[in-house]
């Protein structure tokens, strides 16, 4: 499959053993900008996927009903057959622990330390002692190279040292599943290429399966099983990066090369698309997916 429309994606074992995450006519709005129209998708186990598409097309909006973050206004996310929205906490709770998250800040607490960091979690869902939990949040600053950093404030390290440690908390509790928001935004070629062995380490070594959201072109060629690019509220591609590179589809070519004309840029096309694909009900002067190109 090449750049498929998102009409026409294989259904791929929606509920079956092999999901990992399983999302059904999933819709957010906020007032009246619809970002996250009717998607319907299935992920596996085991594979690194990348979510690609223009700033502010809606990924980190994605990633937060994903995970439970926020209340859809339609749709079903089940992650390893569990509802993420159901009504009952502590279903929810059990859900949670199935996967970590790498925000895009990183999200560190200022106030403690990395180990103190990355020891929250593991305190907060389980009731194992402190010597156990000293020795989990050692192994796992160890598997991301942060071992001798272990009593810095997330102030005395860098951001490439941040991304590590808040990869060691997103892991500190053994996930099935890590979404990474923008994991390689800030830092430099290596520390990126750091951080893309560490995604296919945990997905190839531990069965961990990934979701990355990121527009760092190498990381993605380099990373992904499989990439969906978002736009207007729908995927417009999905395949593997290869069937990526040879996509001939206008809004992917576009992206990869960098284009500053195109189908993304084209304010009034852009409307006029919006405007069929929303029904007119785009709101007058919304710039949102049109910042998207001056990415
Ligand atoms: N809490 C919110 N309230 C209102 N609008 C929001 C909210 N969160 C996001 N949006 C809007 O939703 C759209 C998608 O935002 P989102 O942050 O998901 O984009 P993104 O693809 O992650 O962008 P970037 O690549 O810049 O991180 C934008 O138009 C944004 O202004
Ligand atoms: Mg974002």
């Amino acid at each position: 499959m090449s750049g498929s429309p998102q009409t026409s994606l294989p259904a791929t074992g929606a509920d079956s053993g092999d999901a990992a995450i399983v999302v059904r006519n999933l819709t957010k709005t906020y007032d009246d900008n619809i970002v996250l129209n009717d998607l319907t998708f299935t992920l596996e186990r085991g594979k690194v996927y990348v979510v690609m598409g223009p700033s502010g097309c809606g990924k980190s909006t994605l990633l937060r009903q994903l995970i439970g973050a926020e209340t859809p206004d339609a749709g079903h996310v089940t992650i390893g057959g569990v509802d993420m929205h159901s009504p009952d906490r502590k279903v929810r709770d059990e859900a949670r622990r199935k996967f970590g998250v790498l925000f895009q800040s990183a999200a560190l607490l200022n106030g403690l330390t990395v180990a103190e960091n990355v020891a929250l979690p593991i305190q907060r869902h389980t009731d194992l002692p402190q010597s156990t939990i000293d020795l989990m949040v050692r192994l796992k600053l160890e598997l991301v190279g942060m071992g001798a950093a272990s009593d810095k404030y997330p102030y005395e390290i860098s951001g490439g040292m941040k991304k590590r440690a808040g990869l060691a908390r997103a892991i500190a509790l053994d996930p099935a599943i890590v979404f990474y928001d923008e994991p390689s935004a800030g830092l430099d070629p290596v520390m990126i290429g750091v951080i893309d062995k560490l995604i296919m380490d945990l997905t190839n070594k531990l069965g961990i399966t990934s979701v990355v959201i990121t527009h760092e072109m190498p990381s993605i060629f380099r990373i992904a099983d499989e990439v969906l690019m978002l736009y207007n509220g729908r995927f417009v591609f999905r395949g593997t990066a290869e069937q990526l590179r040879r996509s001939s589809d206008p809004l992917v070519r576009q992206f990869l090369n960098g284009d500053p004309e195109g189908p993304i840029n084209a304010p009034r096309q852009l409307a006029e698309l919006s405007d069929r694909l929303l029904g007119g009900s785009r709101r007058a002067g919304n710039g949102d997916v049109l910042k998207g190109a001056d990415a």
